[in-house]
Parts: C-alpha cells; structure tokens; sequence
C-alpha cells in the first residue's frame, strides 16, 4: 500500500513525502509544476525524492478530471490521500482570482471525487487548510472551535470552502478526513513568495523591505520540520467514524507564539549579518493583522507539540538559503 501525495515538488508536500520515505512507505507523488513562482525550485525538490526507492511521480493538474482518473487507474495500490496541491498565496488572489477557483475548489473536488470513489480501500484523505480562514476573527489564539465565517481574501475563502467539501462528503460517503490549518511555514527549502524569503534575498541584496500595516504584524512562524512530521501525525490519526462511518477533524498546525514580524527581521540582520533597509506601509486588505495557533486538540489528539523557535528555526532557514542560492 502506498499515499498519495499532491502538490509534492513543493515545500511541504516534498519534506511530507520525504518523511515518509524514510520510514519505508511508497509514495504517489503528483505535481503540475505551477507557474506562480520558479519551478526550478520544484525540480530542486523533487530530485532527492525521484533517487528514493519507493517514490513514483506523476505530473499532473489535480483540477484535470481525466489526468486524475489515469492515475487512479495506474495506482491502484494507494490507500492513503494527503492532499496539499494548491494556489498558494493572498495576496496574488487578487492578481488571478481564477486559478485559485480552479486549482482550490475544483482540484479538490476532483481529489474528492477519487476519494469517493476508492470506496472502503480508502483509508484516510489528510488535506491542507490555512489559518487564514479565521480571517477577521479578534480572539486570539485562534481555536478550531471558533467560528470561521469572515475570510479576508479569495485563498482563505477557497480554504474554508475545502473545508466544507469535505464535511459534506464525510457525510454523505462515509469517509474519514482530516484537515490541517497551517500556520505561516518557513524554513529551508521554503517558497520565494514568502516573508521569510523575501527578507533573506532583499537584507542580501540590500534592497527595502516593505512592512505593511505599519509594522505591526505578528505570526504564528512555524518550522518545515514539526509541519511535516505533524502532517504525518494526522495521518496516522484516523478520526473515529460516528453515525454512517464518515468522521471530519481539523486541527491548527501552529507554533503558538505570535511574533513581532520586526523581531523576525532583526533575526534575519542577525543572520546574514546585514542591516534591513524597511519601509512601513499601511496595511493592504487580505493581510491579516495577527495569527496565533491554540493546539489544545492538536496536542491532546496528535500529540504535537511544536519545539523549534525562530531564534533557531531562522538561522536554520538562512544557512540553506545561501547554499542553494550560491551566496
Ligand atoms: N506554506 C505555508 O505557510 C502554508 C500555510 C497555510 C496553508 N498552506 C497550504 O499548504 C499546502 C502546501 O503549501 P506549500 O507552502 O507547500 O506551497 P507550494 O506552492 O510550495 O506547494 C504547492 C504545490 O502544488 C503544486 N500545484 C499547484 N497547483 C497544482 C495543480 N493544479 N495540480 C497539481 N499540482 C499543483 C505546485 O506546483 C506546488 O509544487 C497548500 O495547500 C497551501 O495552501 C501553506
């Protein structure tokens, strides 16, 4: 038996996958190689995993219905679905609202539909959320209890949208499902489009970096590595299935500590022993102020409790962005 993995030539799906290698399982891999931002990166990604035994990619657009159904009929041995293809990024659902429709709500249908239709062979489908989707919520930390109902931009809003597919389909099929609400991921081999990425190269190449809502923005930075091993965490937890069989959880996937996005850049100056150049700039709508995880349930049912700071994670993060970027 093997998992599927989507969306793995990218930050998460290839450290995810890389984990599960390790400890022996074979793995479906699917990416499309997204334009958004340089695959190059992705192929990067990806070629330690193509060397491991066990390992099989296959690319393809999760969205293309006939792609999929290829793959469903050439793997049939895998039982496990960890689903985290995506148009990632807020910002950019402005720029092209479509793709995020698209790759985020019909890609997940289209992973739905090959759940569904997998019948009992499934085991367990594990999908990537966001803690966007408490958007506009102002109770901090922000618990999976909390109501959900004010995202910010389009991306969140095709979050939670994934998030109510999967209940429904929980529902109705019988299926287990759990999904993880990541909370801003950052460490080496992490995505250009990030704040973590964009402070390394513009402190490097001496260039400003612009800090929106005037600075005051915290986060819930979380390592690559606890991100990984608590996505398999989630997999190995089949939720428990009640009335028709099927069984939904979603979990926060956070460090806990909300930080000063000033205090991230100065570890950033620290680092690469560079001065930032900033620029306070008021806030752009869809940016959220402030996130912090509670992992109360997180903990208690994954037993996930996330250790690295980023007084270690950032040094960490900078040691590999010099050695891929050649600096
Ligand atoms: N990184 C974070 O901080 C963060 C936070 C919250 C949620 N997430 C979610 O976690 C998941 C993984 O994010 P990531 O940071 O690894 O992003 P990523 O962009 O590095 O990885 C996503 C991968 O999916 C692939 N992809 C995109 N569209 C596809 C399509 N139509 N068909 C097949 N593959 C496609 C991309 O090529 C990419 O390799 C995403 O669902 C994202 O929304 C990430």
């Amino acid at each position: 038996m093997s998992v599927l993995v989507t969306g793995v030539a990218g930050f998460i799906g290839s450290q995810v996958a890389q984990r599960l290698l390790a400890r022996g399982e074979a793995v479906v891999g699917v990416d499309n190689f997204s334009p958004y931002y340089d695959p190059v990166l992705k192929f990067a990604r990806l070629k330690p995993l193509r060397g491991t035994e066990g390992f099989t990619f296959v690319e393809a657009d999760v969205a293309d219905r006939d792609a999929l159904a290829a793959l469903a009929d050439a793997h049939p041995d895998f039982d496990r679905i960890v689903h985290l293809a995506a148009q990632p990024g807020v910002r950019h659902s402005k720029v092209d609202p479509y793709i995020y429709v698209r790759t985020n709500v019909m890609g997940h249908l289209v992973m739905l539909e090959l759940a569904r239709e997998m019948g009992g062979r499934l085991k367990h489908f594990v999908y990537a959320s966001s803690s966007s989707v408490y958007g506009g919520n102002s109770k901090l930390p922000f618990s999976v209890e909390d109501p959900v109902d004010h995202p910010e931009s389009l991306y969140a809003a095709t979050k939670r949208a994934d998030e109510l597919m999967v209940e429904a389909y929980a529902h109705q099929y019988g299926m287990r499902a759990t999904g993880l609400r990541y909370f801003t991921v950052y460490g080496p081999w992490g995505r250009p489009d990030m704040s973590p990425y964009i402070f390394a190269r513009a402190i490097h190449e001496g260039k400003t970096i612009p800090l929106y809502h005037m600075g005051r923005i915290k986060r819930d930075f979380t390592y690559i590595d606890e991100i990984a091993a608590g996505t398999i965490a989630a997999l190995d937890h089949v939720p428990a299935g009640g009335v028709r069989g099927g069984a939904h959880r979603l979990y926060n996937l956070g460090a806990t500590r909300s930080v000063d996005i000033r205090h991230v850049v100065s570890l950033f100056e620290k680092a690469l022993g560079k001065s930032a150049n900033i620029e306070l700039k008021p806030g752009e709508a869809g940016d959220m102020r402030e996130t912090a995880a509670d992992i109360a349930a997180t903990t208690r049912d994954l037993g996930w409790s996330p250790k690295v700071t980023v007084e270690e994670g950032i040094p960490l993060f900078v040691e590999w962005f010099k050695r891929y970027n050649r600096l």
